[in-house]
């Protein structure tokens, strides 16, 4: 059997998407190959203007790319009739920065829209709204209009309407943008939950690396329509190679501060990383309670990548070179990471 088809769902070859602006041709998306795979949930992170949106329409052909090819499934969406392509949009849902609903319609009727235009109506429709209501939490709300909810309301009912036609990959164009930290919080989980529990691949834009950090498994970085990185979020979080990616870490670890510490240190400045169970262990303490050298930490990130705890500190050491070389040989024995800076 051909293992490629089942663990990529989505496939962008080549897509390169330019505008006619008067007599110019700006390329907002230049060359672009990327898949996701089933099941991932894959976060695309660029500054304003870098081409996130085009790319993401590119996805489901509200933009048409000027050329390349998108696969989604098994279908090449790039080679249908405007008409198959109506049917095949109904798999890809998609949510939006301001939410997009009907403001005339009830919560209930801007859910049931896309279930109408399925062909699903009566005692079915209405069952399977009650049933994404209660998946979004809303089924206190179902009655009101668009403008009875705050934002983060407004987005669940944005998620249950991308969700109602049962799709398999749901876009996200900077769907937290508009929201406080606590309800992007809330919306953040309740992704993590749909792509947990219905398995439905989610493919996200945004310019906050917060949240990538919370329910991404990778990211690429995309910066004036090409990506410049592209990996494991743990990875590329912890080993971020490009400035733009990197700018894009200092968001949340603010190394940048730091920066001010590291000035006039007597010691060996180092670099400290672990991941996983290691960050509730006293390695540091145990690495050098046997010997005289001290440690002082400078600067310091403990944190959470989706399901996976890790820190990164960045440490002085003072004392003997020789003592100091064991010290670091005992933390790498015991699986840290350890630069010298
Ligand atoms: N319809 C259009 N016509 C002409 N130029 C466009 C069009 N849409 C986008 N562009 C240009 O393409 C580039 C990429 O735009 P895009 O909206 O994809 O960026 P973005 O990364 O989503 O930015 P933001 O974070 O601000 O939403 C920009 O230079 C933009 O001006
Ligand atoms: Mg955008």
């Amino acid at each position: 059997m051909d293992d490629r088809g089942h663990t990529h769902l989505i496939e962008l070859h080549n897509i390169t998407k330019s505008y006619q602006v008067g007599a110019v041709s700006v390329e907002a998306v230049r060359d672009i190959s990327l898949t996701v795979k089933r099941g991932e949930i894959f976060g695309i992170i660029g500054h304003s203007g870098a081409g996130k949106s085009t790319l993401l329409r590119c996805v489901n052909l509200l933009e048409r790319p000027t050329s390349g090819s998108v696969k989604v499934g098994e279908v090449e969406l790039t080679k249908l009739s405007q008409r198959q392509l109506q049917a095949q949009r109904r798999k890809i849902g998609m949510i939006f920065q301001h939410f997009n609903l009907l403001s005339m319609s009830t919560v209930r009727d801007n859910i049931a829209f896309p279930l109408k235009l399925a062909g699903l109506t009566g005692t079915a429709a209405r069952d399977r709204v009650d049933e994404l209501l209660k998946l979004v939490q809303l089924e206190q709300h179902a009655d009101k209009y668009p403008a009875q909810l705050s934002g983060g309301q407004k987005q669940r009912v944005g998620i249950a309407r991308a969700l109602a036609a049962n799709p398999d990959v749901l876009l996200c164009d900077e769907a937290t943008s508009a929201l406080d930290p606590q309800t992007t919080n809330s919306i953040l989980s309740l992704l993590l939950d749909i792509n947990a529990k219905l398995g439905i691949t989610i493919l996200l834009i945004t310019h906050e690396m917060q949240v990538i950090r919370s329910i991404c498994d990778r990211v690429a970085v995309i910066d004036k329509g090409e990506i410049v990185e592209l990996g494991d979020v743990l990875h590329v979080f912890l080993k971020p190679e490009h400035p733009v990616t990197r700018d894009f870490v200092d968001q949340v670890s603010d190394t940048s501060a730091a920066s001010v510490l590291l000035e006039k240190r007597q010691g060996r400045l180092l670099r400290v990383t672990y991941v996983g169970e290691l960050t509730y262990e006293p390695i540091l303490y145990n690495a050098v309670k046997q010997t005289p050298v001290q440690f002082v930490i400078l600067q310091g990130t403990v944190s959470r990548m989706k399901q996976t705890p890790y820190g990164q500190l960045i440490v002085e050491l003072l004392g003997e070179d020789l003592e100091i070389d064991n010290v670091v040989a005992a933390l790498r024995k015991e699986g840290l990471e350890v630069d010298t800076l």
